[in-house]
């Protein structure tokens, strides 16, 4: 159907703040007199040239398109960015390429540093099971001080798609199903990345990705349509994106899916009305890999003419890989289809970045061999690795207190085809390296226990295969064994981009292999190692001990054995909830009551429920164990009523019961018990994590305001009303200890 073209101009006045607002800040901005000056040097060809971003020779993240002449056009002033790029030699080398240009403008280079550049540590989603924002803050800023040491300006991270669907590979880059908790954690890594400031030597540029509700893609199945009401999306997905805006993101990448029938990369809802507008961002938008270019591919583009003109119209300010940009936005401009105006707005948001950066000033100050030497590996980065794939384990199951183990142990037998693994420790999105060492589970049992103690080994099965001929040499060395350690789960590569999987039971005959082993009668540990939630009913019945150990990087092994000998007490929390099957997804815990909530398991009849299933995910949100116990008691709120503009203090006592020292992460839920939209039956609104010894108890306090109460209201209206409050405390979104009732008056 042929599209009313909207008058150029006329979009342009509709785009009031973000395309003019530029030019006015020259006067007191000396980056913008800068960026001002070059500009007026510059023919419309090379501005569109920074615009365009291309692959190196040595990766393609996405379909690639050859292009054996991008190196010239480097050095005629074609390009903006490169990415896929690393290290000093290789970053100099081709900048030197573009220094050669006319006007010498600097390139900048990106790369996905999603969990770490050259030490790697545990995958966000990981990450996220810490609860700990000052973990993932480190983690960030160690792959920021590597990045930046070799000759790296960006990353493409963090990845705050918020996430509900463990069928979506991509589960795995993100922060999972929570808004709070993905906007905490947003915010950690933006400040990670970006350290002190651009311009620093060791801070690289952040990218808040994939704008917008890329997680919510029907089915779980990668780059597909997402649908959704405006309250969900500025309720659940916009969020995060905000608080990385407030945390001042350098940069966004949009995403490849359509919203409600708008691709993201031609959505000028998205990245004019709501980004560049009504958040005032001034960074810039780089396109997902060819996603300017797929907009032909989604039925929204005639050509790529065409795709060019709706993206930059719509706000995309850099083309990365969709060859769209520099071969028609010239001729656009010259038809009159697009006002120059939009592509001297996209050029003065990326000149900006490459003046703070201080790349002007020097092209090579980020490509230096020496510093790249001392930098990268640094056994202070290993340390904060080990340190964060610590607290990235989540004890889902101690019957009997097995764990931990005892380092006296005489014969410890690892079985499972993870047991030796230390490729996919790596986890997916990680940067690879020849010399690369990653620490197994095996090697880290090495690493930990003496003589005293003989590891035997026996792999039992692959990892997707389903041949059981190996069974019985793994059943033997069980026999042999005082404990087993299980090491099952995912290959590195079936959680990640383009990885959805419609069955996300253990792979393989993995979970016949644990029946195999338990029916030995020998204490069973069973590590799961995966990128994604999975499901394994029999194992969580029937193992003695179960820890969730996701790919924890390059100290992976090192992490699990503190664990399993009790150097450290795991605290970490699942991030997102555990479906009981595939049937189950979505479930997740800030779900609607609806009008037949069944609130009994055991009695469904006409309630919304399912005949074969309980409605409850196998584990929960926030749930996860610790060696220890923690007590939850003595509630107190220091009013029963507050108006709008007062404050609710909440405070209870939390003690260790247990005879370890440990962590617990207590939960703050609310639920707005009846409102003008219905309401989730529960939100997470705080959180804190407290170190307790054998015995200690201590007080903790939350303080409820408005904001905490507030939703977007039938007319899309944020802000909170009059009624009661339930107020809810716990361990787990499922595991409520304490809870009261206030009510918010006018
Ligand atoms: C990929 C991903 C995106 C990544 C980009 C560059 O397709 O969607 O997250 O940053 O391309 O590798």
């Amino acid at each position: 159907m042929r599209k009313k073209a909207l008058p150029a101009l006329l979009f342009i006045l509709s785009c009031s703040g973000s395309v003019f607002a530029q030019q006015n800040t020259g006067a007191t901005d000396p980056i913008a007199q800068k960026v001002e000056a070059l500009m007026a040097k510059m023919t419309l060809e090379e501005k569109i040239g920074q615009l365009n971003q291309y692959t190196s020779d040595r990766l393609a993240t996405g379909p690639l398109t050859p292009n054996s002449s991008k190196y010239q056009e480097i050095k005629d002033g074609k390009v903006g960015s490169m990415l896929n790029v690393k290290g000093a030699k290789e970053t100099r080398m081709i900048q030197e390429m573009a220094m050669q240009s006319r006007l010498k403008i600097p390139l900048l280079f990106g790369l996905d540093v999603i969990h770490g550049y050259r030490v790697t540590f545990p995958i966000p989603l990981a990450e996220a099971a810490s609860w700990d924002l000052n973990a993932i803050e480190l983690s960030a800023r160690v792959a920021g001080k590597e990045s930046a040491a070799a000759g790296v300006h960006w990353t493409f991270a963090p990845m705050v798609d918020i996430a509900r669907d463990p069928r979506w590979g991509r589960v795995m880059e993100g922060a999972g199903e929570d808004t709070y908790l993905g906007s905490l954690i947003a915010k950690a890594r933006v400040r990670g990345f970006q350290g002190k400031g651009l311009g620093n030597l060791d801070a690289i540029m952040a990218c808040a990705k994939h704008f917008a509700a890329y997680g919510a893609a029907i089915a779980g199945r990668d780059y597909n349509t997402v649908d959704m009401s405006d309250r969900q999306l500025w309720e659940t997905y916009l969020p995060p994106f905000k608080a990385a805006v407030d945390a001042g993101a350098a940069t966004f990448m949009n995403s490849f899916n359509d919203l409600n029938g708008i691709p993201a990369t031609g959505n000028a809802y998205l990245q004019r009305d709501i980004l560049k507008d009504k958040w005032n961002y001034q960074g810039f938008v780089v396109s997902d890999w060819g996603s300017i270019s797929e907009m032909v591919a989604h039925g929204f583009a005639k050509d790529n003419k065409d795709a060019a003109r709706l993206a930059i119209l719509a706000g995309s300010d850099m083309d990365m890989e969709g060859h769209a940009y520099l071969p028609n936005l010239v001729q656009l401009v010259q038809e009159k289809k697009i006002d120059v105006a939009l592509i001297n707005d996209a050029v003065r948001r990326i000149l900006r970045k490459k003046f703070e950066l201080g790349l002007f000033d020097d092209p090579y100050r980020f490509s230096n061999e020496s510093r790249e030497k001392k930098v990268l590996n640094a056994a202070e980065n290993r340390k904060a690795a080990r340190e964060v794939a610590e607290k990235s384990i989540v004890l889902l199951k101690n019957d009997n207190q097995l764990l931990p183990l005892s380092k006296s142990t005489k014969k410890i037998a690892v079985i499972g085809p993870l047991g030796k693994s230390s490729a996919d420790m790596k986890g997916f999105w990680s940067v690879t390296w020849d010399n690369d060492h990653l620490v197994s589970l095996y090697e880290g049992l090495q690493n930990k226990l003496g003589k005293q103690t003989e590891l035997l080994y026996s792999e039992g099965c692959g990892i997707k295969d389903t041949s059981r001929q190996h069974f019985a040499e793994a059943v033997a060395t069980a026999k042999q064994a005082d404990v087993v350690i299980m090491a099952v789960g995912e290959a590195f590569d079936m959680s990640g981009e383009a990885k959805s999987r419609s069955n996300i039971h253990l792979p393989g005959v993995q979970e016949e292999l644990i029946k195999a082993v338990q029916a030995t009668g020998k204490p069973v540990v069973v590590l799961v190692m995966a990128g994604r939630p999975l499901i394994f009913n029999w194992t969580a019945d029937n193992a003695n001990a179960i820890l969730y150990t996701w790919w924890l990087g390059s100290e992976a092994g090192n992490a699990m054995a503190d664990v399993l000998f009790g150097d450290y007490n795991p605290a970490g929390k699942l991030p997102m909830s555990f479906p009981r099957a595939e049937g189950q997804i979505p479930v997740f815990y800030a779900s609607k009551s609806t009008g037949r909530p069944a609130l009994d398991e055991k009695n469904t009849n006409y309630r919304s429920a399912y005949l074969d299933l309980p409605n409850s995910p196998r584990y929960a949100f926030g749930y996860g164990l610790s060696y220890s116990n923690f007590d939850f008691s003595d509630l107190k709120l220091n009013k029963s009523k507050l108006s709008q503009n007062e404050t609710l203090q909440v405070s209870f006592t939390l003690k260790n019961t247990g005879k370890y020292a440990g962590e617990e992460v207590a939960q703050l839920y609310l639920q707005d018990v009846a409102a003008s939209v219905t309401r989730p039956v529960k939100e997470l609104k705080d959180f804190q994590k407290v170190f307790l010894k054998p015995g200690e108890s201590k007080t903790i306090s939350f303080t409820i305001d408005k904001e905490k109460l507030s939703f977007y209201d039938q007319k899309m209206t944020w802000g909170a009303e009059a009624g009661e409050f339930k107020l809810m405390i716990g361990n787990s979104s499922d595991h409520i200890l304490l809870q009261d009732k206030f009510e918010l008056v006018d």
